[in-house]
């Protein structure tokens, strides 16, 4: 059951809200730390899983850097204490204004993903008298085993260069002055639970890519191995924190480094889609003829992810548990959203404790893909973020 101090303090916010659990964001990040410290790994966190201020703010002053994938998340990152050295920028589609942007901030690096690419960020930092740094993003054609929307390194997909164009982007990369190499970069999906073999085959065929590519005369100072570490979202407060330790020790014990080589990797999920959680309340729970409706005000267009993904988001009746105290009565509902949609469902069939109008319900692990994939679909408002530490 997610931990609340108090949970009279909900009774004044307007639901739904988005509910930050700050010490075990900040026990997160220390894990992360110490353990990426151990191996030598430089973290990069993905700002595109959660862009909410204080939450950056507690990322970047553990010392990490950011991915971000849009020239607003350059500077979003930037102005939450991401020194601009350490933002690396990644992205299939990224415009001239974005780069000009990026070069505005100082970025540590642009992760190119098409020759043309290379050529439009040398000519916006040759015309602006910058040298910009670049690393190749490689497709390395490896399957995830993940959802099929949330994988990235199959030739199908649409991110990075395939290992076949590599010489051509190093030639062309050679080629331009204003353009300084810093090396290799992949990310091939998320939400990978396969931990042990899914990233000893990305080191595998880094180590293979680091190898030939280093035929072209280049030197790959940096190798960075994107993110994708997943969560537990069946058992969030029996793993609130994820696998850090087995993801890096397999890049510890599988990628080759040459000495002056550093690895960085992105993690965004892994680090704060635990402590984050959807708080709604019960508008009313309606009998049909052959299932009980649970009607949430919170909707797909707070978390979009079980209509996207058909995700799965543990639900608990925060109400039933703290203020009634009804351990044995649990009733199987079909838990929905408010929006006119039939894919706005929570979750079918859902065991739950027994639920009032106006109970308060948790929709656990939200704190990644969460409030940034929200919209106004119905014209409802957005969800705010309420913070642990302000109740
Ligand atoms: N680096 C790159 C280049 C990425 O594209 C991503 C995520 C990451 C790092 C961070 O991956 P993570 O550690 O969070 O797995 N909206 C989907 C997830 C999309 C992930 C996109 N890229 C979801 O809700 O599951």
């Amino acid at each position: 059951m997610l931990n609340i101090k108090n949970i009279a303090a909900f009774d004044n916010l307007r639901t739904p809200f988005y509910y930050y659990d700050m010490d075990l964001l900040r026990k997160t990040v220390e894990r992360v730390a110490t353990i990426s410290r151990k191996y030598g790994i430089h973290v990069h966190y993905a700002i595109k899983a959660n862009v909410c201020k204080p939450i950056l703010e507690t990322i970047s002053a553990a010392g990490f850097g950011a991915d971000a994938v849009s020239g607003e998340e350059v500077v979003h990152a930037v102005s939450c204490g991401f020194p601009g050295s350490e933002v690396m920028f990644a992205g299939v589609g990224k415009s001239d204004r974005e780069i000009l942007a990026a070069l505005d901030c100082g970025v540590g690096c642009f992760n190119v993903e098409s020759l043309q690419e290379i050529e439009a960020i040398a000519e916006l930092a040759a015309k602006t008298g910058r040298i910009a740094p670049v690393a190749i993003r490689v497709n390395p054609n490896i399957d995830a085993h993940t959802h099929k929307y949330i994988t990235t390194g199959l030739n199908e997909n649409k991110f990075g260069l395939l290992e076949s164009d590599l010489p051509k982007a190093a030639e062309l990369i050679k080629s331009k002055p204003s353009l300084e190499f810093k090396g290799l970069q992949l990310h091939i999906g998320s939400q990978i639970t396969d931990v042990d073999s899914v990233f000893e085959l990305e080191c595998q065929r880094v180590n293979e890519i680091v190898e030939n590519f280093e035929k072209t005369g280049l030197k790959v100072s940096n190798i960075d191995l994107g993110g994708g570490l997943g969560i537990d979202y069946d058992d969030p407060d029996g793993n609130p924190v994820a696998d850090f330790e087995t993801w890096m020790s397999v890049i510890n014990r599988t990628l080759k480094l040459r000495e002056d080589q550093t690895v960085h990797v992105e993690p965004g999920r892994s680090i704060v889609a635990q402590c984050g959680n959807l708080i709604a309340r019960v508008l009313y729970v309606k009998p049909g003829t052959t299932k009980t409706f649970v009607i949430l005000d919170a909707g797909m267009n707070d978390l979009i992810r079980p209509a996207l993904y058909g995700a799965y988001h543990k639900i608990e009746n925060l109400s039933a548990h703290y203020l009634r105290n009804d351990e044995d009565k649990e009733c199987a509902y079909d838990i929905v959203g408010p929006v006119c949609e039939s894919s706005d469902v929570w979750g079918e069939g859902r065991i739950l404790r027994e639920s009032r109008r106006g109970d308060f319900v948790a929709l656990r692990s939200a704190g990644a893909y969460g409030q940034v994939m929200a919209s106004r679909y119905n014209l409802h408002e957005f969800a705010p973020a309420v913070y642990s530490d302000e109740l």
